[in-house]
């Protein structure tokens, strides 16, 4: 059974803020339980889970009676970077627990998002297919490429029905990202709508594979939903819907604000920036699920513009 009660775990963050209310709409509000372990107290539904607790996370998934789970809870690269020991035992731990209860609990459906901080400096940089060189240098990337591969062992091995996509950098307006490496885009445009100039901390030529928001929710639920015969991949499917560098990003704000200037002072997260793809192949999850991206760099720009003043 699935979709009865769905625990989102890491619910408070970029993307659960967002897949909350998404799939409230889509299944009705009573069948989601948002979870974190900072819980959002604006939201009577939420509950403090520490998904590297086992035993909380046992109890919750007994209590509410859960039968699909969205896993969200995570350390972003570039934080995984500052403190790699909590990014292992958070990305690690956490989805290891959630995979051994799903399995005691049989639970239906277990979603797990991963990255394409999967790939590595030796992975070719355009249209990168799913099986690729994956050789990642970030303690994030690592746990996501061992989480892709747990998902595969729990699915052979279990027959859990565990699946997950690799998003690009998400860009979103309701709640600020979570310190990953693209959030330079978020920032950026931010700050154009505010009238300020902004210091980007990329390179103006880092090319890099993007996803607006709601092409990120529409994608989850579709994989979610989609016909199990048909998925020959479970956890690592490539989706991207636009390949932008910032300064093209700074061109298109321009449109809106022709004043609007921004400087190139890269940090520590150019060399994450440098060992990613500029493209992926994501004809996998068009072929198996009808993935279907609907927003480009212009259409996100104006979307975000429109909410953000
Ligand atoms: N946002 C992106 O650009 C992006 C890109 C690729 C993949 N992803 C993946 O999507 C998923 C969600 O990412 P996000 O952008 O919403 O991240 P985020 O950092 O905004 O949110 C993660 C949430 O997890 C919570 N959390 C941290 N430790 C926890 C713990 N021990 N127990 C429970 N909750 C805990 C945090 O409080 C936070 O609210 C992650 O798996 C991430 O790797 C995100």
């Amino acid at each position: 059974m699935t979709f009865e009660k769905i625990l989102v775990t890491g619910a408070a963050g970029q993307i659960g803020s967002e897949l909350v209310p998404f799939l409230s709409d889509h299944f009705g509000s009573s069948r989601v339980i948002p979870s974190d372990v900072r819980p959002n107290t604006n939201d009577p539904r939420f509950i403090s889970l520490d998904v590297t607790d086992k035993g909380a996370v046992e109890k919750a998934i007994d209590k509410y009676r859960i039968d699909t789970i969205f896993h969200l809870a995570a350390i972003l690269s570039a934080n995984g970077e500052k403190n790699p020991e909590l990014a292992f035992k958070v990305n690690v731990v956490g989805l290891y627990n959630i995979f051994e209860v799903a399995v005691s609990n049989k639970i239906g459906l277990v979603m797990t998002p991963s990255s394409i901080g999967v790939f590595g400096p030796d992975t070719p940089k355009e249209n990168v297919p799913i099986e690729t060189i994956t050789r990642p240098v970030t303690m994030y990337g690592v746990t996501k490429l061992l989480a892709e591969t747990l998902g595969y062992y729990y699915h052979s091995r279990f027959g859990l029905n565990a699946r997950g996509l690799r998003f690009p950098g998400l860009i979103s307006y309701k709640n600020p990202p979570g310190g990953g490496t693209t959030d330079y885009s978020i920032e950026m445009i931010v700050e154009a709508v505010k009238g300020r100039s902004y210091k980007c901390f990329l390179r103006e030529d880092s090319k890099l594979p993007m996803m607006y928001m709601p092409d990120a929710l529409d994608s989850l639920l579709r994989l979610a939903e989609a016909d199990d015969s048909r998925l020959k991949h479970r956890t690592d499917f490539n989706v991207t819907s636009f390949s932008i560098t910032p300064k093209e990003l700074e061109m298109e704000l321009r449109e809106y604000y022709p004043s609007f200037r921004v400087t190139y002072q890269p940090d520590f997260r150019q060399a994450i920036a440098d060992s990613w793809p500029a493209s992926l192949d994501s004809s996998a999850a068009i072929n198996e699920w009808g993935f279907h991206p609907r927003y480009d760099l212009k259409s996100t720009t104006a979307d975000m513009i429109a909410h953000l003043k």
